[in-house]
């Protein structure tokens, strides 16, 4: 049976560091994906309003025959919803879709600093009012730069617990993750993989090889060794499996530092652009 490692919050509450991430899981098919995990054994489920599926979510822990507690489940407010009445309206909505009266770690999204007139402190003190009713067991952000974490730590109280960011080997984003330590933030790699783009990648490909492990499983350990949180997606049952025997082997100095070294900085970048990614969904 595989333990993952647990990672300890700023809070005092812990977080297993692998997860599974089920952004672009189609609602319909989010549960049975869910319960493919649960039965793998995977207990740390990342969802969002966005994604549309957290309903998935919140059937397969109820299938599960496992108690809620068992579970660490993150969603994330709505780039739509962050003005402080609307973030308090969707975050009942959340717990409803889950089907529970707490959600183990909240985020803001989003910053959308061309948004809301670049207030994302209002949202973030919102986020507060859910911490400290128990209702969000932790808070934190996503997508956020020094600059935007910088402002909350001048203009709010409680410091986020994590901020999950790009991170695979084409995006180390070593600046921001040592920011994050330096200020007890917790790191999530988001796109671990990059969403498949760095599985063919010949340095990653023979370091596989000589582990006789798959690229994946090679990735996602180079992640857990560097301490990071991740919840890599697949909808495929045997990559779903395969993505979580990562735990039985351990990559040497050299091939961490060879994974690290792909990096492209900008240009390896996936996903949007904190600073300008202001997209907002029809409410
Ligand atoms: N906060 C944010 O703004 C943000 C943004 C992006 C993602 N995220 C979170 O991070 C999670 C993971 O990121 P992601 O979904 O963007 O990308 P990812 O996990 O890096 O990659 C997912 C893609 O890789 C494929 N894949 C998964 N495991 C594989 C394996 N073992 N071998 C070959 N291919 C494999 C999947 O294919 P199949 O599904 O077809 O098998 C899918 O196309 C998301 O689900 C979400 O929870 C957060």
């Amino acid at each position: 049976m595989t333990t993952v490692p647990a990672i300890t919050l700023n809070d005092g509450r812990t977080i297993p560091q692998l997860g599974f991430g089920v952004f672009q899981v189609p609602p319909a098919e989010t549960a049975q994906a869910v319960a493919t995990a649960i039965e793998i054994g995977y207990r740390h489920i990342d969802t969002a309003q966005m994604y549309g599926n957290e309903q998935g979510v919140g059937e397969a822990i109820a299938s599960s025959g496992l108690d809620r507690g068992e579970f660490f489940v993150t969603s994330k407010l709505s780039n739509a919803k962050h003005l402080p009445d609307d973030a308090r309206r969707s975050f009942d909505a959340t717990l409803a879709a889950l089907g529970s009266d707490y959600v183990d770690l909240f985020l803001i999204h989003w910053p959308l600093p061309g948004r809301y007139d670049g207030d994302f402190v209002q949202t973030w003190r919102a986020l507060e009012e859910f911490y400290r009713d128990g209702r969000a067991r932790s808070i934190g952000v996503s997508n956020f730069t020094q600059k935007h974490l910088g402002r909350l730590r001048a203009e709010s109280d409680v410091i986020p617990a994590v901020n999950q960011i790009e991170i695979h080997p084409y995006l180390t984003n070593e600046q921001l993750r040592a920011y994050n330590s330096a200020h007890q933030i917790a790191t999530e790699a988001y796109s671990p993989i990059a969403q498949g783009e760095v599985l063919g990648d010949p340095v990653i490909t023979q370091i596989a090889k000589d582990a006789g492990k798959s690229p994946a499983q090679v990735v996602l350990r180079w992640h857990v060794q560097r301490g990071d949180i991740i919840f890599p997606k697949s909808k495929t049952a045997d990559r779903v499996r395969e993505n979580f025997e990562i735990f039985d082997f351990e990559l040497d100095e050299g091939a961490m530092a060879s994974i690290t070294a792909l990096d492209r900085g900008e240009k390896g970048r996936t996903g949007g652009n904190p600073d300008t990614m202001n997209w907002v969904p029809e409410a």
